[in-house]
């Protein structure tokens, strides 16, 4: 499986004001774009055609994968080898940046049907660059490996607290308790259950390995919650046709379209890194 399709076209209005003119994916954690930890998550995983469905607003994404000609040229021409290699490492020569329109905001299922003409008969993946998960998670490896071994949709999913279960899709797996890294039938799913309605409280987490069958649903999908085409609906038909499998996150994820979970993966991904951890971590310390 080569292809993954990143949805980008969302307006980024739970970050605004910081969102008005820049696209959320480019707002920096610690000192790389948000879009650039997911890109390198969906490399490390084995992808090479990274298929981003944007917006006319949102070139600032395009411009950082592509080559800065005079930004090149100066560097070298002042021997910043160190930079060049920055720059050299934000994509990987073999891999394929694409990028395709979704003219309107219709839904998540909508951004992923706007990427079919490129996906053409293809299983392919989709991750929601929303979601961070912490550096050095192999888990969409995993979920790839489940696919192939099973040839069963794999659906990411993790336990929220109760009170947070109509933010989410949630997985109906008849009550069976997943272990992190464990993948189980799935026996429905639904987008943004009120409490009362939610059949657990695994929510969906933002990676998907998918077959290219959900492609035909989705084109039969009416609109459903918040009068979107969602994606979560044509899985649950998919559930019906061909069965999709649930897969439990072992690592940790990160909510960054949301302030307090880009506060939190801020404090997170500083204390790991292998340049500022330490000091930082020392000066965390002492604050009060
Ligand atoms: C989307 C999906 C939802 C999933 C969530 C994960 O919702 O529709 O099923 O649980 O992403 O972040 P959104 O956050 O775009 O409203």
């Amino acid at each position: 499986m080569k292809k993954i399709v990143i949805p980008v076209a969302g307006l980024g209005t739970r970050f605004l004001p910081a969102t008005k003119a820049i696209p959320k994916e480019m707002i920096t954690l610690v000192d790389q774009p948000l879009i650039q930890y997911v890109v390198q998550e969906a490399v490390s995983a084995g992808f090479t055609d990274i298929i981003l469905v944007t917006h006319s607003s949102k070139q600032a994404i395009e411009n950082h994968f592509d080559l800065n000609f005079e930004l090149k040229a100066s560097l070298m021409a002042k021997q910043k080898e160190a930079l060049l290699e920055k720059l050299a490492a934000i994509i990987p020569d073999h891999v394929n940046i694409i990028a395709v329109r979704q003219p309107e905001a219709l839904g998540l299922g909508h951004a992923v049907l706007c990427a079919a003409p490129v996906i053409g008969e293809e299983d392919f993946a989709v991750l929601l660059p929303d979601v961070i998960l912490n550096t050095g998670s192999d888990d969409l490896k995993r979920m790839v490996l489940a696919f192939e071994n099973s040839q069963k949709s794999q659906i990411m999913v993790e336990p929220v607290p109760e009170s947070e279960v109509d933010k989410y899709g949630i997985a109906d797996c008849l009550g069976k308790p997943l272990n992190p890294t464990e993948s189980t039938p799935m026996a429905g799913v639904v987008e943004k259950p009120s409490q009362a309605d939610a059949p657990s409280n695994l929510s969906i987490t933002g990676r998907y390995i998918l077959s290219n069958q959900i492609l035909a649903l989705l084109k039969e999908t009416p609109k459903g919650a918040g009068n979107e085409i969602q994606l979560t609906d044509a899985i649950a038909s998919l559930i019906e046709t061909q069965g999709v499998h649930a897969y439990c996150l072992a690592g940790t994820s990160y909510d960054c379209g949301d302030k307090l979970g880009f506060v939190k993966a801020t404090v997170q991904f500083a204390m790991a890194h292998p340049e500022l951890g330490t000091e930082f971590t020392q000066w965390l310390k002492t604050i009060k």
